[in-house]
């Protein structure tokens, strides 16, 4: 992206960005890593008030470290893919042991973390400690497929010529490259969207190769959405959904009576969801053969 870029995408963030409060003056760096892993699967919207009651009950890595795992799971409330919340807790734990309770600045540290990959690693350099780091997301990819390389979408999955456009992309200094990357972001997430991009309110749409071009429609594979009714996941989310509500132990019979037989795709599929649960560290069996959230008082 050139330098002409730059100045119309951070003037129109100062003027259009969400306030959202793990961008304010406030947030600490543990309010940002985590809201980077919510931020991960889950819209702005349904992360903002489980991420201000996260904050509130674990302003820190150590007090988050001090909960069980069952806590983390529980306060993961209906944001899906749950294992984030494991992994979180093991990430507080690791930097409670090994950093002093300090969530690390560098980004090998950061990245050593359990479960921190290297969008986060980079996206918690940037946001929390003021790096130069390409922070790459759904978003920015598509913001600079567009912009860039005047194709209507990206790739499926993140390339390493991608990377490099990205990097190269980013401004010198480091307060640029971190106020541009979150300007990107933002203009992904608001303006250049995947289905209805409105390119009459993008501040760069006069320098998009993509409008450029045409606009080109999308005419690549076709991009399966997500599907949730009936899957492993959805059983997965009923049966820990009652695990959350429960104050002791239940047994299996619980679990049975939240997802009936008419609901199951296959007649394994309760069973197979309850030892994904286990393997996963989700759920905890207990010796008397009752079922509850990992760490839990039995
Ligand atoms: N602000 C900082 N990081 C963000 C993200 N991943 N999604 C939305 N807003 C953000």
């Amino acid at each position: 992206m050139t330098s002409t870029l730059v100045e119309p995408l951070l003037d129109w963030y100062d003027e259009h960005a969400r306030d959202l409060p793990w961008r304010r003056p406030d947030r600490t760096p543990w309010g940002v890593l985590v809201s980077e892993v919510m931020l991960q699967q889950t819209p702005v919207r349904r992360v903002e008030p489980v991420w201000r009651q996260w904050m509130q009950r674990w302003p820190t890595p150590s007090d988050l470290a001090a909960a069980t795992p069952g806590d983390a799971v529980r306060a993961w409330d209906r944001l899906g893919y749950p294992r984030r919340a494991l992994r979180l807790h093991a990430a507080a734990t690791q930097i409670r042991e090994r950093h002093e309770g300090q969530v690390p600045t560098g980004y090998a540290e950061l990245l050593a973390l359990h479960g921190i990959g290297e969008y986060t690693a980079s996206a918690v350099a940037t946001f929390a400690f003021g790096q130069r780091h390409a922070v790459v997301d759904t978003n920015v990819r598509r913001v600079l497929a567009r912009a860039v390389q005047g194709w209507p979408l990206p790739a499926p999955s993140l390339t390493a010529a991608e990377r490099r456009l990205a990097e190269s992309a980013l401004p010198d200094d480091e307060p640029t490259a971190g106020a541009w990357s979150i300007a990107v972001m933002e203009l992904g997430a608001l303006v250049c969207t995947a289905r209805s991009p409105r390119c009459a309110s993008c501040p760069i749409s006069d320098q998009c190769a993509w409008q450029a071009a045409g606009s080109p429609p999308y005419d690549g594979p076709t991009r399966r959405a997500q599907s949730w009714h009936g899957t492993d996941r959805q059983v997965r989310g009923r049966l820990l959904a009652v695990l959350r509500a429960a104050t002791a132990p239940v047994p299996l019979a619980a679990l049975v009576a939240a997802v009936p037989d008419a609901d199951l795709r296959d007649p394994c599929q309760r069973d197979r969801c309850v030892v994904g649960l286990l393997e996963d560290g989700l759920a905890d069996l207990t010796d008397q053969g009752a079922y509850c959230l990992p760490g839990a008082p039995e």
